[in-house]
């Protein structure tokens, strides 16, 4: 199969797109791949040109211009097939509004939220009143915590916001929920499976599981079964697979939680999650018996069915 890995990009997630594509070549079997590398930031005419010579795309990209439907769109145009979400639900999830919506719509609980794209004391004021202290803010289409921070006093929303949209051209704002941070994966066409649910413990010196806290190793224990009751895993799971259709996803997804006291949070889906050596997809896939191989070459048939 002639397989184009196409990988790093241009969000700000590029170089955890090319530590995730460096760990799927590391272990794709060469007699059944012959692999050509293509950078989704400068290499889009190359693929162009390239499109009868490819059989199957590969994407490890994140964030805008790669996870948001995008490359989809222009991998769709071209007929070359692609693992995991169309245009559609890579839009809907990448937009993290959009995506709290189609949430709420389909029965799940989601953090209240607010969107901003400036900084103003009306917005200041608007943001105390609707979302309260402490807040979440991040950017509205980003991953990987780029942006975020967690708001405890007044003083700091400015320079949040400011950091915030440094990183894109709008921001959301959550209140700040405590609870157990959890991540489920979900795969397959018809039916969706979820697999096993993962807890999230970064280590004591982060605020929140950071950019740092998610890509160095040994700074996050990451707990596979999730050491929680049947029942939560259930749930979690049927939270998980729910998300997964209600953003139109396709092949295979992972939603990420928080488990409150007594309700369980959707933060958000990513369709396209991370592959690196940290990363949780590859880590759930194991506990279920699955290597990283397996997992790529599955992700790949499924949208060859
Ligand atoms: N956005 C990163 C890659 C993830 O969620 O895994
Ligand atoms: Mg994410």
């Amino acid at each position: 199969l002639n397989l184009a890995l196409i990988t790093g990009g241009s969000s700000n997630e590029r170089e955890v797109a090319l530590a995730g594509a460096a760990a799927v070549e590391a272990v794709l079997d060469p007699e059944v791949y012959s692999i050509n590398r293509y950078d989704a930031a400068t290499d889009i005419a190359r693929i162009v040109q390239d499109k009868e010579k490819i059989d199957f795309a590969f994407l490890v990209v994140h964030g805008e211009n790669g996870e948001d439907g995008r490359l989809q769109g222009l991998l769709d145009l071209l007929h070359i097939p692609y693992q995991g979400s169309g245009v559609l639900g890579s839009a809907m999830a990448c937009n993290k509004p959009a995506a709290k919506q189609a949430f709420v719509c389909s029965g799940l609980t989601t953090p209240s939220w607010m969107t901003f794209d400036g900084f103003s004391p009306e917005i200041e004021a608007e943001l105390i009143r609707k979302i309260g202290l402490p807040m979440v803010i991040k950017p509205a289409h980003g991953g990987s915590s780029l942006g975020m921070s967690i708001v405890h006093n007044k003083e700091d929303i400015q320079k949040a916001c400011e950091l915030c949209l440094s990183c894109g051209s709008s921001g959301i704002a959550e209140p700040c929920i405590r609870g157990r941070e959890v991540t489920c994966a979900v795969w397959g066409n018809d039916p969706v499976e979820a697999l096993p649910v993962i807890e999230i413990r970064p280590g004591r010196e982060f605020q929140f599981f950071d950019y740092t806290a998610k890509y160095t190793p040994g700074a996050t224990e990451e707990i596979c079964p999730a050491p929680i009751s049947e029942a939560l895993t259930r749930k979690v799971q049927e939270a998980a697979i729910l998300a997964h259709k209600s953003l139109y996803c396709e092949g295979y997804s992972r939603s990420d939680f928080i488990l409150g006291d007594e309700e369980l949070f959707i933060l958000e889906t990513n369709t396209l999650p991370g592959m690196t050596k940290t990363s949780l997809l590859p880590l759930a896939a194991k506990t279920a018996g699955i290597s990283f191989a397996k997992l790529i070459d599955e992700l790949i048939r499924l949208r060859l069915k």
